[in-house]
């Protein structure tokens, strides 16, 4: 761990100058160059706190930005520093092809690079939609300046005759009611306009709000700001409390490295199974963690997710939204419910340890219906457990809290998509030969993948047997799957199948047992036939010639390392 920056005094605007051989004359052009910007001598005078900005008319999840922006820096400004925003990459996660994870690390260098090659002397991390909190936290514990976390907070939701909608386990519900055949065209339409109706992430407990209570799990966001919804009032007083709170972190050794340590990250994976949260949330903590040259083990997953019950009861697991999490207590209120289950010790952003932040937010209403006693939860276990076996020896995720447990101990009948595309063009097909309880299987859509490992893992069921009112089966792949679906779905399977995994050997017709009872996925094929399957094996992607795609297929690791690069990875 490198503690160099806390050992600077803060320097602000003449912080690690522009070299030009002669430090007097770079300071006096930086700061002749910034009075152009119209500041004053007092201004130039004062620390800096750098804002990593992520507005973007490609981001909807981030289209309160510019007011939380204002907050941020009247926090900033009251509490005696200058605020200087600066854009970074910003990930909307629908908007990007061919998947915003194919983007997470750049997004993480760019913020890693530009939080360290600028003057500043903290920094405020604006994040929302799904990649981008992972993707800020990566970059700042590799930048290792003081920071904070400022989450955009989640969506309200909306109303479809009388039903409360919000993106996006909603958006899938009616989906499916439509290719069942269930709603027409004019109603799904109108639907479409109802999902998503006001700023900020998925309402649900999917990815992006999974990933904002981790930021304050981990310590690294003010206390009790994960779930403020994005259109609250709470949220700008937060932003603006941020703000502040950079200023006290200028010249502190609470920098990230320091936050993100083996405990809070299991603090982190406790709160994570006790909100029934998103499978692509193991990936980015591994990859978080991972940076702080903390490991994530997927059998430890296992251990914590058989003593760690579900007690959120949010979609897509359960019935609420974030905004009803907020209204009933949020992430106070819910890890005062597992205290015993974390690492009191860990020190978080406000220089406060978890249990003294527990100790002194002792909100005094908790709404039971969301937020259940520990006595009583929805799950007396976690809502995630990894499998291993011939099929994934590196791991695979199941989220079982959204599974059908009935489908848990069950051996089936291959059926084999070889890649997305050609899911895409059969999946549909009247005369594919399918069955209830056969297990569908994609492969190439993992990490190593050109697909780059998109939330396909969610196989829709066939139509013949949605008509039929088939709503679930047992699908694998070394895909992922959005935070927001459901269903029997076998993730990450590691290695994937462009890197050489088993999973590129199964074959239509060939034999899987999963059994979850013994976190077990295997294919019952002999070793003599899999050694003559070889032979046939797909070729692994070509290298492409340039770019970042260059990058990222030659630095890529698989699943059970967060899919971060190889190269940002401590040596
Ligand atoms: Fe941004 Fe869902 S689209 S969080």
């Amino acid at each position: 761990m490198s503690d160099n920056v806390t050992k600077e005094l803060p320097v602000g605007i003449a912080n690690g100058l522009t070299n030009y051989g002669d430090r007097d004359f770079s300071l006096y052009l930086r700061r002749s160059f910034a009075k152009s910007m119209g500041y004053s001598n007092d201004m130039l005078a004062k620390p800096v706190v750098g804002i990593a900005y992520t507005g973007s008319g490609f981001n909807n999840c981030h289209r309160h930005f510019p007011e939380l922006l204002q907050a941020v820096k009247r926090g900033v400004l009251a509490a005696g520093a200058l605020p200087v925003e600066f854009p970074t990459i910003s990930l909307g996660e629908v908007f990007l092809n061919p998947t915003s994870l194919k983007f997470r690390n750049l997004m993480s260098i760019d913020t890693e690079e530009m939080v360290r090659a600028q003057p500043m002397d903290s920094v405020v991390l604006m994040g929302g939609c799904d990649k981008t909190v992972p993707a800020q936290l990566m970059g700042a514990v590799s930048a290792n300046r003081p920071s904070v976390m400022l989450i955009g907070g989640p969506m309200m939701t909306g109303r479809h005759h009388g039903e409360r909608l919000g993106a996006c386990t909603d958006c899938r519900r009616f989906w499916a009611k439509y290719r069942a055949g269930s709603i027409d065209e004019k109603e799904i339409n109108e639907v479409e306009g109802k999902l998503a109706t006001t700023a900020g992430s998925c309402a649900v407990m999917g990815t992006a709000s999974t990933m904002a209570c981790i930021t304050e799990a981990l310590g690294m966001c003010l206390p009790g700001t994960a779930a403020i919804p994005a259109v609250h009032a709470d949220r700008l007083r937060a932003a603006e409390a941020t703000g502040a709170l950079a200023v006290k972190l200028i010249g502190s050794e609470l920098t990230p490295q320091r936050i993100v340590n083996e405990k809070s990250v299991e603090n982190a994976l406790r709160v994570l199974l006790a909100i029934g949260g998103s499978t692509n949330a193991i990936i980015h903590l591994t990859a978080i963690a991972g940076r702080a040259g903390v490991p994530v083990s997927l059998e430890r997953l296992n251990v914590l997710s058989d003593t760690t019950p579900v007690l959120v009861n949010l979609k897509p697991v359960g019935n609420g939204y974030m905004e009803d999490f907020f209204a009933a207590g949020g992430m106070g209120a819910l890890m005062r419910e597992i205290k015993d289950l974390l690492h009191l010790d860990a020190v978080t952003i406000t220089g406060e340890t978890l249990g003294e932040r527990l100790g002194f937010d002792s909100a005094d209403f908790v709404d039971r219906t969301v937020i259940a006693p520990r006595a009583e939860p929805l799950e007396p276990v976690g809502g995630l457990v990894s499998l291993f076996g011939n099929l994934a020896p590196q791991g695979a995720i199941l989220k079982r809290s959204a599974a059908d447990a009935s489908l848990f101990e069950l051996e089936g009948r291959a059926v084999v998509f070889t890649s997305l595309a050609d899911l895409a063009a059969r999946i549909d097909d009247p005369d594919l030969d399918v069955e209830p309880n056969d297990f569908l299987v994609l492969q190439n859509a993992g990490p190593h993948s050109t697909s780059a490992m998109p939330e396909a893992g969610y196989l829709p069921i066939p139509k013949k047997l949605a008509g039929k009112g088939i709503k679930d089966m047992v699908r694998i792949s070394d895909a992922r799957m959005s935070g927001t679906a459901f269903g029997t779905v076998v993730l990450h399977v590691t290695p994937d199948a462009a890197s050489g995994g088993l999973l590129g050997l199964v074959r239509n017709g060939d034999r899987i047992k999963l059994s979850v009872k013994d976190r077990r996925i295997d294919l019952l094929v002999d070793a003599a036939e899999l050694k003559k399957r070889e032979t046939t094996r797909e070729k692994p992607p070509e290298i492409p010639p340039r770019g970042y795609a260059k990058l990222y297929a030659q630095e890529i690791t698989g699943a059970d390392q967060g899919c971060d690069f190889e190269f940002l990875r401590p040596r």
